[in-house]
Formats: structure tokens, C-alpha cells, sequence
């Protein structure tokens, strides 16, 4: 594999792009799964992030091979602080590093290029690969908020990680 992040342009916009998310277990854990997606749609996603100076959309490639998306958005917090999420949408690439490769990248873009001083991310409770790739790369649990989401029908509790840089 050739892994690396780049922002994502709406050129790279593709019906395989929009498929990831009919994916029942790529968004059994996401508000995706509250959203219908099309191209348009994506097209229309990827250029308000490109318009707003306080996110950045990065496109995870293998190569040329567009297989996930990591979003970091708080980028003129006064806090210095962002939020990250993240997926590998090209299901042929779970469980290969990849969404640990992203997040590690984004770490040292966060304190190289945005001088950040702290990264965060919430997920659902039972996400154990998203668990597993936050603290591979350092994050800790910084708290567990009760029946915070509603995901298949069900309120899951909401676990807080965190990194200071
Ligand atoms: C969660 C997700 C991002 C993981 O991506 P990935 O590229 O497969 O993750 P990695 O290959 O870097 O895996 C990191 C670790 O988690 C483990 N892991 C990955 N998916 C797992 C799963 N479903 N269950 C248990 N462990 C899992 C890997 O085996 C690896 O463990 P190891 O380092 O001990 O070998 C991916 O499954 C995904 O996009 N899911 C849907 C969207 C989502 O949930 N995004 C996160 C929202 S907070």
C-alpha cells in the first residue's frame, strides 16, 4: 500500500465514494445513517468543506484509490483544540492499518501545519475498532456520556477521547 492523505477535491467524488455509505456496518455507528446520499450531495459536502476555513476534508488514498475520509474541524478554535473523525469506506481496507495510518498523519499535520494543542474525538460505545485506533495512537478516555446516541434503534453511551500534543 501507498497510504496518504490529501484534501479531497469534489473531482474526487465518485459513485464507489457514495456507495461506501450503504454499508450497513460502515454507519451502524454514524449519524450517516440518518443522511440519504448521492453525488450531488457529496459533490455539495466536499465543496462546503473546501469553503470553510475551519475544516479540512482529507481523502485517504492507496495511490490514486480514494478509500477513506478523515474530517478535522475546529481549526480556529481559541482553544486550540480539533475534533477528528474518520472512515475507511472501501471495505476491501479494514483492518490493514489504515485508519490508524490516518490518524497518526493527522497528528503530525495538527502540530506542524495548524499548531494545534490538543485533538478529540467522540464515538459510540461498542465502535472497537475506532476505540482501538485512538488509543494505538495515544488518545485517552477522557470521559463516557450515558445514552448520548441513537443508533439502530438504540441510545448507546458516548465515549470521549482525547489528546494533548
Ligand atoms: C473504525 C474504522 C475507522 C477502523 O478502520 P481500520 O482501518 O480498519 O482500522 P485499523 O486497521 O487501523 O485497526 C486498528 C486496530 O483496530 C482493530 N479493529 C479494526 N476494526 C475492528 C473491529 N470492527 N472490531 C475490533 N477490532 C477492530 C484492528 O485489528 C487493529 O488492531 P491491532 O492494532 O491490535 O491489530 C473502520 O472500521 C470504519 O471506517 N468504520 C466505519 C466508520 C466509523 O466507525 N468511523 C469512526 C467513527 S468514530
Amino acid at each position: 500500500m501507498l497510504l496518504k492523505l490529501k484534501i479531497l477535491k469534489v473531482a474526487d467524488v465518485t459513485s464507489s465514494y457514495v456507495d461506501w455509505f450503504s454499508v450497513p456496518e460502515t454507519i451502524c455507528y454514524s449519524d450517516s445513517q440518518y443522511r440519504s446520499h448521492t453525488l450531488e450531495g457529496q459533490k455539495e459536502y466536499v465543496n462546503s468543506c473546501l469553503s470553510n476555513d475551519d475544516v479540512d476534508l482529507y481523502g485517504i488514498f492507496d495511490d490514486d484509490l480514494h478509500v477513506g475520509n478523515i474530517l478535522i474541524s475546529g481549526l480556529n478554535s481559541i482553544h486550540k483544540k480539533a475534533e477528528i473523525a474518520y472512515i475507511v469506506g472501501d471495505t476491501r481496507y479494514r483492518r490493514k492499518g489504515v485508519a490508524s495510518f490516518a490518524v497518526s498523519t493527522i497528528i503530525e499535520i495538527s502540530k506542524t501545519n495548524y499548531q494545534l494543542n490538543k485533538l478529540y474525538a467522540g464515538l459510540a460505545e461498542g465502535n472497537e475498532g475506532s476505540r482501538k485506533v485512538l488509543q494505538k495512537n495515544g488518545f485517552v478516555l477522557e470521559g463516557r456520556r450515558f445514552a448520548h446516541l441513537f443508533y439502530e434503534g438504540k441510545f448507546l453511551n458516548q465515549l470521549d477521547f482525547g489528546l494533548v500534543l
